[in-house]
């Protein structure tokens, strides 16, 4: 899921335009026994398997060695939920990170002592963390500078100003099922039609 995400589109663009650099560590490389374990049963009872420690430490050690100032994130529903300005100063920053994506129930929680952040994309549960990380990554990544093409377009679209999304827009057709593009993007004044964009900004909520 992570392999074929990464190699389409935007995500493709930007590292082979050497923009950013993906690696992508399979835990089971790191498993345990002849079966490679990554996760097990919890102590004290109770339903499904928890990842287990040493697989994602032998996994995180791999991944400093080329990376030794590397922030630690764990995408986990119990972090702190990310928002365009969160996303905003992980891009800025630049960070170097190493994302755990839990395909499990859960981990166990020695895990946490190797991590630096918690990261949550909402208040909702899914099977595992790679979508999440996917998000985190798609987020960050479009930010970065020469990814998107038209430099401002991430600073002046959607979220960038707090609860406004951005401004209805249009392409041809001029008509289309008898709804028509406003008059006013036609005209050519840019100073009206950046009046209109402002006055027509969508609340997010
Ligand atoms: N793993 C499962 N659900 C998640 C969520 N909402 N955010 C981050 N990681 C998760």
């Amino acid at each position: 899921m992570i392999n074929e995400t990464l190699s389409s589109s935007m995500m493709f663009k930007a590292s082979k335009n050497n923009i950013v650099e993906f690696e992508v560590i399979n835990l089971r490389d790191f498993g345990i026994g002849p079966r490679k374990q990554v996760d097990d049963t919890p102590y004290g009872g109770g339903d499904g398997m928890l990842l287990k420690p040493e697989p994602v430490f032998e996994a995180v050690r791999h991944a400093k060695l080329s990376n030794k100032g590397a922030k630690v994130v764990l995408m986990t529903p119990a972090g702190t939920v990310m928002s365009q300005a969160s996303v905003k100063q992980m891009a800025e920053h630049k960070d170097n990170l190493i994302i755990i994506c839990p395909h499990y129930e859960g981990y166990d929680e020695r895990i946490l002592s190797l991590v630096n952040e918690k990261v949550s994309i909402g208040q909702y549960i899914l099977t595992g963390g790679e979508l999440p990380a996917l998000v985190l990554i798609d987020s960050i990544v479009r930010l970065l500078p020469g990814v998107l093409g038209g430099e401002k377009s991430a600073e002046i679209e959607s979220f960038s100003e707090p609860n406004l999304i951005e401004f209805p827009q249009y392409t041809k057709p001029r008509e289309f099922n008898g709804m028509n593009v406003p008059e006013v993007l036609l005209n050519g004044h840019h100073a009206e039609i950046l009046k209109w964009q402002k006055d027509n900004y969508k609340k997010a909520v």
